[in-house]
């Protein structure tokens, strides 16, 4: 055995302090833990989803200018974000003129404290000037970015967005209609939202419920939802496929003062064949496609956006042209009980 030697013995017990220092020093730290966090209620850094949760992805928007996901986009902000593609033909075009409608319905407070983004998930086609001149044909309105990114990392996150469907990410399927979610970073509050959301509803959610109601309120709004009685299965159809694009009679939509991205449909069933005005609304792509002359002149008038193929069936459509031929004798009867 080697005594002890005066220098070994001192380095013992300066270990043993060091260690008993680091015990009382624990103590101390557990039981200051203890009391903030029984007494404080969760913080911001306590949201679940925060920028270790979110790639903070480095995108281009319309105008060229370079934004990281979660630094520049959502840190800290009430969002909607969806996913399109320019060329879509069926639920894009859909989803773009139904939050057109609610960016509409929220004025001012877009690019404030509410922010719109629509990225691209074919980034190959979708340059910023496809995106830009995309944005303007559906005249979009300040505080609403479309950009575009790496293929990979677009992809990364909607998974994280909990919006990408595995084997369908070509869009094209009918499960790409679930593409939106509206959330506060900041609250860890997400919400998926269907684009057939009536835009009431969404702009309610993200003017009032995602603020935590702490900001003014749109309720003045309401004054213009359209009144509430049940409505037949072509009037349902006809509001929540159609009627972001296109209005019914010269009263429809004034409240908001929404010009319609489509020809106003009062008095349409009257001026065209009924076998063309069905097949039209069940597959407008395909006449388009095929050069049907009527579609090719609405499609020049109507600056080049195509009529999505919104996928109904003959009977859908049928119930739908019933709805607007009760309209229009409505509205007509109306007109003339005032002259
Ligand atoms: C994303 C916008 C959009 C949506 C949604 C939409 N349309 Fe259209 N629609 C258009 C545009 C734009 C045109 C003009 C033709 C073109 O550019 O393809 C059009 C044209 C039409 C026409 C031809 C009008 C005429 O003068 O003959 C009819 C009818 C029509 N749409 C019915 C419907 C119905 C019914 C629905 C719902 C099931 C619907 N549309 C949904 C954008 C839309």
């Amino acid at each position: 055995m080697t005594p002890h030697t005066p220098r070994s013995r001192a380095l013992g017990m300066h270990l043993i302090l060091v260690l008993v220092t680091c015990l009382l020093a624990s103590q101390v730290l557990l039981a200051h833990e203890a009391v903030p966090s029984a007494a404080v209620p969760p913080t911001e850094s306590a949201t679940p989803w925060g920028g270790d949760y979110f790639p903070n992805t480095l995108l281009t928007d319309q105008d060229g200018q370079q934004v990281h996901f979660f630094d520049d986009l959502i840190k800290n902000k009430v969002v909607v974000i969806n996913f399109i593609f320019t060329s879509c033909s069926d639920s894009c075009p859909l989803e773009t003129a139904r939050l057109r409608q609610v960016q509409k319905l929220l004025g001012d407070r877009v690019g404030k404290d509410i922010f719109f983004y629509s990225i691209s998930i074919d980034p190959l086609s979708d340059t910023p000037e496809v995106l830009k001149a995309y944005a303007q044909r559906f005249k979009v309105g300040p505080g609403w970015k479309f950009l575009t990114g790496e293929f990979a990392e677009v992809t990364d996150l909607r998974k994280k967005l909990g919006l990408f469907i595995e084997g369908v990410d070509n869009g094209r399927s009918k499960d790409h209609n679930l593409s939106l979610i509206v959330g506060n970073q900041e609250t860890g509050r997400w919400m998926k939202a269907s684009p057939f959301e009536n835009p009431w509803i969404l702009a309610d959610q993200l003017a009032n419920t995602l603020q935590n109601w702490k900001q003014p309120s749109v309720e003045g709004s309401y004054a213009n939802a359209p009144e509430i009685r049940p409505p037949s299965n072509g009037e349902e159809l006809f509001r929540t496929r159609c009627a972001s694009c296109h209005s019914l009679g010269p009263q429809d939509g004034q409240g908001i003062g929404m010009r319609s991205i489509g020809p106003d449909l009062i008095g349409v069933t009257r001026q065209r064949d009924p076998a063309w005005l069905s097949r039209w609304i069940r597959e407008p792509d395909r006449m388009l496609a095929e050069k049907d002359p009527v579609a090719v002149e609405l499609f020049e008038r109507f600056e080049k956006i195509p009529m999505p193929n919104l996928r109904l069936d003959e009977k859908s459509a049928q119930s739908i042209i019933d709805f607007l031929k009760e309209e229009t004798d409505r509205q007509q009867t109306l007109a003339a009980q005032t002259q």
